[in-house]
């Protein structure tokens, strides 16, 4: 359920006294948790706090958190307030699924990326022997609180970021929101009208919506929820070939815009590359309007950059997508496609001949 901050009130009125801890990274305990003080009011809380970066998100960072709650005798009644990106969101859901064999706890997600994706639909987790989101369980928050100031101050790479998977929810269910966030990309903003554009005008509450809607219908992934994976088998194998250095961020080439980027492969940025691969073999397998294509290619353009990679590599990412968790045994790269703007159909699976089609169209931009 999505909430603001003044919902915190309420969920901390019946609190036994000495069980609210909270979960910030170095980063958060500065620039956010200050900002929490009148949600928080006069009840007193234990803070841990986890260096920032998704380095942090491993099973060591949980064994702290797991201290941290022992140490401070965290009974089964105790509330867990994680705050901060999707690192601190999906680090604390977990520690917190597992205390004791379950603690409730609330998000508050501080960047863009997490307000729209990772702290709503319950999945928990840590990186494991170098594999994202390795371990970890389906659980869901008892509330996420959304507070659109925080993104005031974020680094234009991690707004673009989060509207990457803004658009993706858009492109699997609304063609209405599509028109909507075309139209703001189209205006080309200041930053800061940018942000309160998402707010003002509903768009970041329409994004979550979407999330939460598809995660109602099918929580634990058996089926309809793989929509939400649109963009993300080609988009994986990109960062995580990135994360090792097989495509150093160097040569990741962002284009000049309105917005100041730092050339890095964040999660969003690959999983707006994977999106453009992946509506291209929409275009060519399943009768996607060629329109949508050159709309997201132009947004790609225009903010985004892209990945500049060789033949060599192009193999190897085509080989990454083979070990794709989300794929069956023995089977082809599974990938969700598009008919059209909101019409998604998951389990189709691709030769590495198509494959390597659509990342020939990514790289050729
Ligand atoms: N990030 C996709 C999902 O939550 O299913």
């Amino acid at each position: 359920m999505l909430h603001d901050l003044t919902y915190l009130h309420s969920i901390l009125a019946n609190l036994p006294k000495g069980q609210l801890f909270m979960l910030t990274d170095s980063h958060t305990a500065e620039y956010c948790l200050p900002i929490l003080a009148d949600s928080i009011g006069e009840n007193p809380y234990h803070l841990r706090t986890i260096e920032a970066g998704e380095q942090s998100k491993n099973l060591a960072s949980v064994q702290a958190v797991w201290d941290f709650l022992f140490k401070h005798r965290a009974t089964r009644e105790a509330l867990l307030i994680n705050l901060g990106g999707g690192m601190i969101t999906d680090l604390g859901g977990f520690a917190a699924a597992t205390y004791m064999r379950g603690i409730r706890f609330v998000n508050i997600p501080t960047t863009l990326l997490a307000m729209v994706d990772a702290s709503s639909g319950g999945k928990t987790g840590i990186d494991y022997n170098g594999i994202k989101n390795g371990i970890g369980t389906f659980t869901q928050p008892l509330a996420t609180l959304i507070h659109p100031n925080f993104l005031r101050t974020l680094p234009a790479t991690e707004l673009l970021s989060g509207f990457a998977e803004m658009l993706k929810h858009a492109l699997i269910a609304s063609p209405e929101e599509w028109i909507r966030l075309l139209q703001l990309a189209q205006e080309e903003l200041p930053q800061a009208q940018f942000v309160a554009a998402l707010s003002e005008r509903g768009l970041l509450h329409n994004s979550i919506a979407i999330k939460e809607q598809v995660v109602a219908q099918d929580p634990r992934e058996a089926g309809m929820r793989k929509i939400l994976n649109f963009g993300h088998t080609i988009g994986h194998a990109i960062e995580s070939a990135a994360l090792e250095n097989s495509l150093q961020p160097s040569t990741f080439n962002p284009q000049p815009s309105t917005f100041n980027i730092q050339p890095s492969p964040s999660h969003g940025y690959c999983v707006l590359w994977g999106m453009v691969a992946e509506v291209y073999l929409s275009v060519v397998h399943a009768g996607c309007p060629r329109e949508v294509l050159q709309q997201l290619t132009q947004i790609m353009l225009q903010w985004y950059g892209r990945p500049q990679c060789d033949c060599k590599q192009r193999e190897q990412l085509i080989q990454r997508m083979y070990q794709d968790k989300k794929n069956e045994a023995n089977s082809l790269p599974n990938f969700t496609l598009l008919r059209a703007l909101g019409e998604p159909i998951i389990n189709q699976h691709l030769s590495d001949a198509d494959i390597n089609e659509a990342l020939e169209y990514l790289f050729s931009l």
